[in-house]
């Protein structure tokens, strides 16, 4: 009885100071006259579970709609949703330092945090990574990579085309969201070592690649709200319990890796590896082995998922839209493409540059605010309120892109007619609206932490947009279904269920 009594004494006193700390915390805030939920300025809990029930968007959106373009959304955490902060807060001198967020993202290796090109919150660290490597991202080098990209491509086709349109198999169901997962990973891996991962081949997440990486995004997503959790929780070697990580696939990095320095001469190919190699010899002193291990992971995990969930993005839109597809196949079958088309041929049709545009729009990759940390000189917003040095703030993609003032009627529905010049607008006031779009654009980051694969990212979406819907006719299994999506740091899409048949070239 003694015992328990001291027990609940004990709880009630802890209680009594946890509370009294959030309420010191809270009074002494330069932030807390901002708008936002009460709870949110007394505690990182209140974002913390608005993340793990992936309500974070819809919940971002209310605020802003309801509050303006500032709402408070942590102790110290500010969601903002004015476009004109876009280049101030991600700007090319990076300024504003990604915050302790990214941390989540670091390895833990032999009791050693190791950062990376896109967690790593120092701007010296950053360029060092970059600087060995960054020609081989421009568009040129995407372009030299066309043929590899064609040859996965063909993979792709002979795929669907066996096991969901020819004998037996004609119209069958294919869940055209995990086919397309399959082809960016086998495609990233064969642009990164010359090897596919076998996921098209197999017909399967191989090894559970895929869904492991939506796992660690969860993680990413929920603990990154309260970063020092994840020395208690992911980072702690004592736990016995294992969170997901990305050790398969880092293993297969590695296991690539060693296998290339043992057979150095067999491989000509422009693949990746080749290029990092040959930076660690232009860069001794930048680059190491374990380096060259780090950009291979990043090469595969940056750029599989977030594709993946583009390409997924569109298709879904455009078969939503049958009225927007009849236009699109229209256009491609004009263009009188050879397969697999050129990003050259490809890039020019208007219409299919508007639903790329479009479904970038309509679906970011990135569900959460791009979180950076204000710099020692403030932020000043456009009412004149300034927020303190070390306050983090940032802009949630999913909000700006449903500003009606920057993206027109209708932000919910997929219309690529309004990247498209209408009928009676003069050339001036299409650039300027135009101008207003591409400026508030936040689908690849922005400033000197923007997507370092961008240029390849886009060759991928034309050309695969393109030929998927010049060389089949697509249809959803059930027009009236919508798909799933499990809304997180990136925002997955699932369960695109079609029917595809052969479309006379
Ligand atoms: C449609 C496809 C893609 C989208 C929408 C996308 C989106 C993004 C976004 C929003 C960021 C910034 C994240 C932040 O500020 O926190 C980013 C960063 C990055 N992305 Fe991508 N990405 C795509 C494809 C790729 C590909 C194909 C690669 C590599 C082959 C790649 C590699 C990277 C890297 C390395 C960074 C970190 C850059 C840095 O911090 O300097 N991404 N991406």
């Amino acid at each position: 009885m003694a015992l328990s009594s001291l027990l609940f004494k004990a709880f009630g006193l802890g209680t009594i100071l946890l509370l009294s700390q959030y309420i010191l915390a809270y009074l002494s805030s330069p932030i807390k006259k901002l708008p936002g939920p009460f709870l949110a300025k007394l505690s990182h809990l209140w974002r913390f579970f608005n993340h793990y029930s992936r309500q974070h968007i819809e919940t971002q959106r209310r605020l802003h709609e309801k509050y303006g373009d500032a709402v408070q959304i942590g102790p110290n955490t500010v969601s903002l949703s004015d476009a004109s902060l876009v280049k101030t807060i991600y700007s090319t001198r990076g300024t504003f330092l990604k915050s302790d967020y990214y941390t989540i993202n670091d390895a833990l290796q032999n009791g050693h945090i190791i950062q990376n090109i896109f967690s790593t919150r120092s701007n010296e660290f950053h360029s060092k990574q970059l600087k060995p490597v960054q020609k081989l991202y421009t568009f040129q080098s995407a372009i030299k990579l066309e043929p590899l990209m064609n040859n996965t491509l063909q993979a792709l086709c002979l795929q669907l085309e066996t096991r969901f349109m020819e004998g037996a198999n004609a119209g069958k169901t294919c869940n055209i969201a995990n086919w397309i997962s399959y082809f960016t990973w086998d495609f990233l891996s064969d642009m990164t070592f010359s090897k596919r991962m076998g996921f098209m081949e197999q017909g399967k997440d191989v090894g559970n690649m895929i869904s492991t990486a939506e796992d660690v995004m969860r993680y990413f997503s929920v603990v990154g709200q309260i970063p020092v959790l994840d020395k208690l929780l992911g980072k702690n070697p004592y736990l016995p319990y294992k969170f997901p990580d990305f050790a398969v696939a880092a293993g297969f990095c590695a296991q690539q890796f060693m296998a290339r320095m043992q057979n150095l001469e067999q491989y000509k190919e422009k693949d990746f590896m080749n290029g990092f190699l040959a930076a660690k010899k232009e860069h001794p002193e930048l680059v190491d082995d374990n380096t060259v291990i780090g950009y291979l992971i990043i090469n595969i995990l940056g750029g599989a998922d977030t594709t993946a969930i583009v390409i997924k993005a569109i298709v879904y839109w455009i078969l939503k839209n049958p009225a927007v597809k009849v236009k699109l196949v229209a256009e491609l079958t004009s263009a009188k493409l050879l397969f697999p088309a050129t990003y050259a041929a490809v890039e020019q049709l208007p219409y299919l540059d508007a639903c790329i545009k479009e479904g970038l729009r309509i679906h970011p990759v990135v569900g959460h605010i791009l979180e950076r940390v204000v710099p020692s000189f403030g932020l000043r917003l456009s009412d004149g309120t300034v927020l303190p040095p070390g306050t983090i703030v940032g802009i949630n993609p999913w909000v700006l892109t449903r500003n009606k003032d920057i993206y027109g009627e209708r932000p919910d529905d997929f219309v690529p007619e309004r990247w498209l010049k209408k009928d009676g607008e003069d050339a001036g006031a299409y650039e300027a609206r135009l101008r207003k779009m591409t400026d508030a654009d936040m689908a690849f980051g922005n400033g000197n932490r923007t997507c370092l694969g961008r240029p390849l990212a886009l060759v991928e979406l034309y050309k695969v947009t393109a030929t998927l819907f010049r060389k089949y006719q697509m249809d959803l299994e059930d027009q009236t279904k919508e798909w799933e999506l499990h809304k997180q740091w990136f925002v997955w899409p699932h369960n695109i269920k079609i029917k595809m048949s052969p479309l006379k070239l």
